[in-house]
């Protein structure tokens, strides 16, 4: 019989994930530990946005799994690095669609979509090709639970609805974008709540991940307690 060579996988490359509800802090302290580390970083949420933008400019219905989940299995996504302090530009089928993402209906699209099977199963691998040397931070809501469960750090961060809503309003006007703090407030309890209920995925910390209240801590606090527990990681599993 042939011998068969040992296949190539990508379980040699350490994953870090970041999971919690929307506005806990995630991105900007996933994206900032990447950056620390000098690893590559996915930003999840992105590729729901997508997912629906796509379905949306399709005029497909953002309810029927089949045909969402073929859109996005079909989309051409990059994530183009911009300059240094510049948000990072993503190309849809050659088009830069940052800013529509970024709005709270390409949130709302994004939960919709998200709860979708097909959807999910079609998002897997392009999330996962993201596992590439010498490592990877990655931000969501199930990234400990379905997508990299052997990841070597699973962080589970949370923080207040209100102070959620908070910081999302200050980020927003900065920005120059419209925002209004009690509907940011009733738009993130809507989406933790479809996030937490659905049943493709639900929002919820692995069984193994380490659970961090960011409200009382600056974001330096929380990116230095994450790097201080990878190091304790690193040292038990001496890599
Ligand atoms: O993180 P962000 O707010 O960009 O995510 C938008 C939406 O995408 C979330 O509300 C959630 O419904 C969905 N999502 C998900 N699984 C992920 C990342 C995001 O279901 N891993």
């Amino acid at each position: 019989m042939k011998q068969r060579s040992t296949p190539i996988t990508h379980h040699t490359v350490p994953v870090v994930t970041i999971d919690g509800p929307s506005g806990s802090g995630k991105g900007t302290i996933g994206q900032l530990l990447a950056k620390q580390l000098g690893w590559h970083f996915l930003d999840s949420g992105a590729m729901y946005r997508i997912a629906g933008l796509a379905a949306t400019l399709k005029g497909v219905d953002l309810s029927q799994d089949a045909s969402v989940a073929e859109v996005a299995r079909a989309m051409r996504v990059q994530f183009v690095p911009a300059g240094p302090g510049e948000p990072v530009r993503v190309v849809l089928d050659g088009h830069d669609v940052g800013d529509e993402l970024r709005t709270e209906e390409g949130g709302r699209r994004a939960s919709l979509v998200a709860a979708l099977p097909g959807v999910r199963e079609a998002l897997l691998e392009k999330q996962r090709a993201f596992r590439q040397a010498p490592g990877l931070v990655a931000d969501g809501r199930d990234m400990g639970t379905t997508v990299f469960p052997d990841a070597i750090l699973k962080i589970y961060l949370t923080a207040s609805a209100e102070l959620r809503a908070e910081r999302r309003y200050k980020q927003l006007k900065e920005k120059g974008f419209d925002a209004n703090l009690p509907r940011l407030l009733d738009e993130i309890r809507e989406r933790d709540q479809r996030d937490a209920e659905r049943t493709a995925s639900p929002l919820k910390p692995a069984p193994d991940a380490s659970i961090l209240d960011s409200s009382p801590l600056s974001i330096s606090e929380v990116v230095d307690r994450i790097a201080a527990l990878l190091q304790t990681r690193r040292a038990d599993c001496s890599w």
